[in-house]
């Protein structure tokens, strides 16, 4: 089969390959048919280093798909079956999954860092985040697989695999956002447009987009944010909307020390800081003991949204039901898999038309 293979950690662009095949199904695990692949900035954190990344390696690791096989330890589900997957997949046994936070699990993902999930050319090649959903097909621990009904798209649930129940489950999980409330969301890609959506679900009344793209703005609006603004221009906007006190919540989903920095000075004395953005160990951040104690600000980070995928996917699957997130709209172009690297790239400099590109198997 084919699949997009980064050779080396450091390499700008993927290798196409033909002469791929899945690794040997274990005894809990599903093989899945690619259907589409959604192409997340945390993809390039994987190929430039910066999130942990073995090589080689297949990218992506947003999709949706068939299941083709399953496992003999996999009882609940058959050939046929479509899903979302998930590099989330809670043991069910460890202190994280005992304490309700599945998504900090992490059995599989070390299961996923030192086993091979592909051969190419006969080498063994690893999948990124355990998974690797820029290739035909895949093999996944049952746990990391979550089964939808047939009316979901298969776009729609690529993207709810990660940046559409990370950006909702940080506002509904991390911070529960009450109604009524002032939310900012710093960075308007796939991730901070599900957050936006995910405020204005939650009855958030005023939310402030914030992008140094200009052309994300409208986009933005369309999403549900009330106002948005370049990073300079928060300050005036906050002025405007909270008379100069702050937001109650402000979301970072960019991953860098500096709008982490950025998201903690708008926030409102006593209000809300949630940090989704993935960043790297060479960001930093710094806070005076002083600001920490007198603003009393929260600083919640979110890693996936605090999410569960085998209960908030089928969550956001019934806000969007009802309509109140939109997420075919958030699929801005398809492409094939012989077109990933500019649809990497295009990540490399964001223009205001893209929320999400997704590759269509
Ligand atoms: N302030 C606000 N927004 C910014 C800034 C800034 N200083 N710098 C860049 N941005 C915007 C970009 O213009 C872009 O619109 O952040 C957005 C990032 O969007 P994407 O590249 O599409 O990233 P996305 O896939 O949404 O992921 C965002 O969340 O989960 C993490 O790893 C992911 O760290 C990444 C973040
Ligand atoms: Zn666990």
């Amino acid at each position: 089969m084919k699949a997009a293979v980064l050779n080396e950690i450091g390499d700008r662009e993927l290798q196409l390959r033909a002469d791929v095949t899945t690794a040997e199904l274990a005894p809990d695990q599903v093989r899945v048919r690619t259907r589409v692949a959604g192409i997340c900035h945390s993809d390039l954190a994987a190929m430039d280093g910066s999130l942990p990344a073995m090589a080689p390696g297949v990218i992506g690791h947003e999709g949706s798909g068939d299941v083709v096989e399953v496992g003999e330890q996999v009882a609940d589900l058959a050939p046929g079956d479509r899903v979302v997957v998930s590099f989330v997949a809670p043991c069910g046994h460890c202190k994280a999954c005992a304490s309700n936070q599945a998504y900090l699990c992490d059995v599989h993902v070390i299961e996923g860092l030192s086993t091979p999930r592909f051969s190419v050319g006969g080498e063994p090649t690893f999948g990124f985040a355990g998974l690797g959903t820029f290739a035909e097909e895949l093999v996944v621990p049952r746990a990391g697989v979550v089964k939808i009904e047939d009316d979901v798209p298969y776009e729609v649930a690529a993207l709810v695999g990660c940046a559409v129940v990370t950006g909702v489950g940080a506002v509904i999980n991390t911070a529960a956002v009450r109604p009524g409330s002032s939310v900012a969301v710093l960075g308007c890609g796939g991730v901070g447009i599900s957050a936006i959506q995910g405020a204005r679900a939650v009855g958030a009344t005023t939310i402030v987009a914030v992008d140094p793209v200009v052309g994300k703005h409208e986009l933005a609006e369309r999403f549900g944010a009330t106002h948005a603004t370049t990073p300079d221009g928060l300050a005036d906007v906050s002025q405007d909307v909270t008379g100069g006190a702050g937001f109650d919540y402000v979301f970072e989903v960019v991953g860098r020390g500096s709008t982490i920095r950025a998201a903690y000075d708008a926030t409102r004395r006593g209000g809300t800081t949630v940090v989704v953005g993935a960043g790297s160990p060479e960001e930093k951040v710094e806070f005076s003991a002083q600001e920490l104690f007198m603003m009393e600000r929260k600083i919640l980070p979110s890693f996936y949204g605090s999410v569960d995928p085998r209960r908030d996917v089928d969550l956001v699957l019934s806000l969007w039901r009802t309509g109140r997130l939109d997420l075919e709209g958030m699929v801005s172009k398809r492409i094939g898999l012989a077109d990933v690297n500019a649809g990497l790239e295009a990540l490399h400099s964001p223009d205001g038309g893209l929320v999400r590109q997704v590759i269509t198997f």
